[in-house]
């Protein structure tokens, strides 16, 4: 007796589209087979018109727990990914404590499993020489990969980001620089992992915003050009040449450029192994579209041009991009309400992301196979957790997100499982919705009901070949 078998739904994994049954047992799957061979489960899902895809994971979710909580925690973002059909997150370690070290790992650990509804891996942050000697046993840990916020400004107590940094605040660590940022690569090289970094340049972006504050700008494109492309494409290629020279495996999270995404490409064809994401605001949003959603839509880096746009969606199909995440991170409405430039950065993600790939694939945009490469089975592959995770092969976790393409739905924020409810998407009109989540064979949601349990959720830890990166 299985515990729950999926029938008459189309089968998604590895480029191809079955109709298969899939069986699972002990939160495991157990067989996917072509027939229904009428074996009995316990309870049973009829998907017919619907898609069954291996369970997809958001690899950039920051939910300020602990820390900041008033904007997000653990239990309201897991349960917005349980809603969006996500079945792993990533958890960003800029918290209060932030994840630099093996007790705080810990910490984290046993935190956020308390809160979890679906499954999660833990980030590690890199911040120089204050954790350089931290590095390996956090590896030991582990963390799923090591990221570093280059470009930013922390708070020297909390290490908080400081979103609108500038020189001589007080209680600021200020931004590292190119020998610190490289120290740290040599250091994450040799875990094997992935040395994933916000790549702006702060010094540019110093220039370029004082210049901008001096003519009295204070539009959506004066912010753009205190933060422009080159302000990505500098930090971009520094972190390339530094990855060639200290052999770590580098990773450029949320491209906003058509240059970025260049530049990478480049990297990319000459043998390196650097990869890129981006995410649904990227992909779905430009200038154009500030007149009407106003700062909900202010992220850092910024959202640009309708060139960018292009190019990010040139840099999916070609290839270049390697997966697409939320980059989920909440503040409150009032925060979002105030000024454009004294506003932090930043708006919920993990529930849209899936339903706007959707609708990408209903315009034909991109395929369902695609879908589940960008959305499951890369980022499990990077991320060193594959086949346990974004796959549907016997014996791996039962992680299964069941879509409805025909579906239409409304995005609307005061819908959305966050705390803070901050989405650039409010009012946004989709066709694709996940219909059922599963986590390790338990159905943790179902038509938009929330159906599993807090504290379910459980770390997922990476395999990955100690060995450094080959260089061509
Ligand atoms: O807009 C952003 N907000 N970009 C980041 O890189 C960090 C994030 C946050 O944590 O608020
Ligand atoms: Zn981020």
């Amino acid at each position: 007796m299985w515990d729950l078998k999926i029938i008459n739904g189309k089968v998604v994994s590895s480029g191809y589209v079955n109709e298969h049954t899939l069986y699972i047992k002990d939160g495991k799957i157990g067989a996917v087979t072509s027939e229904d061979n009428g074996e009995e489960a316990s309870r049973v899902i009829d998907a017919s018109g619907k898609y069954v895809l291996p369970g997809l994971i958001d690899t950039h979710v920051h939910s300020r727990d602990p820390g900041p909580t008033y904007k997000e925690d653990f239990a309201h973002s897991s349960r917005a990914a349980a809603a969006g059909g996500i079945t792993s997150i990533f958890e960003m370690p800029n918290t209060t404590p932030p994840v630099d070290g093996p007790e705080h790992f810990d910490l984290q650990h046993q935190n956020l499993q308390s809160k979890a509804y679906v499954d999660f891996g833990l980030w590690g942050i890199c911040l120089g020489s204050l954790n350089n000697h931290q590095i390996q046993a956090l590896n030991e840990k582990g963390v799923i990969g090591f990221k570093f916020f280059w470009g930013y400004a922390v708070h020297s107590e909390t290490y908080q980001l400081i979103y609108n940094y500038k020189p001589g605040m007080e209680n600021v660590i200020a931004p590292f620089n190119d020998g610190d940022v490289f120290e740290m690569m040599q250091e994450v090289a040799q875990t094997g992992k992935i040395f994933a970094v916000h790549a702006e340049n702060n010094d540019l972006i110093q220039t370029m915003t004082s210049l901008v504050e001096k003519k009295g700008g204070r539009s959506y494109e004066d912010l753009i050009a205190g933060r422009p492309d080159l302000a990505e494409l500098l930090t971009v290629n520094t972190g390339i040449e530094l990855a060639k020279a200290s052999g770590v495996r580098f990773h450029v999270l949320h491209v906003s450029s058509e240059a970025g995404v260049k530049a990478v490409k480049r990297a990319q064809e000459e043998g390196y192994p650097v990869t890129v994401e981006t995410c649904p605001h990227y992909l779905f949003l430009s200038n154009e579209d500030y007149p009407e959603i106003g700062p909900q839509m202010k992220v850092y880096p910024p959202v640009k041009y309708k060139q960018d746009q292009e190019g990010i969606w040139a840099g999916i199909k070609d290839g270049t991009i390697s997966h697409v995440c939320s980059d989920h991170a909440p503040h409150t409405e009032e925060e979002k309400e105030g000024d454009l430039w004294s506003i932090p950065a930043g708006m919920c993600g993990v529930e849209s992301m899936a339903s706007l790939m959707l609708n990408a694939v209903n315009q034909g945009e991109i395929s369902i196979t695609d879908f589940v490469r960008l959305m499951a089975e890369e980022p499990a592959r990077m991320f060193g957790i594959y086949p346990q995770k974004g796959s549907l092969q016997p014996g791996t976790d039962a992680d299964i997100t069941i879509v409805d393409l025909d579906q239409e739905m409304i995005i609307q924020k005061e819908n959305l499982h966050s705390k803070s409810k901050v989405t650039a998407f409010d009012g946004f009109a989709v066709k694709g919705v996940p219909t059922e989540t599963i986590v390790r064979g338990a159905i943790v949601m179902q038509n938009g009901e929330i159906t599993g349990d807090k504290g379910y959720g459980r770390l997922v830890k990476p395999v990955v070949n100690k060995q450094k990166q080959v260089q061509p």
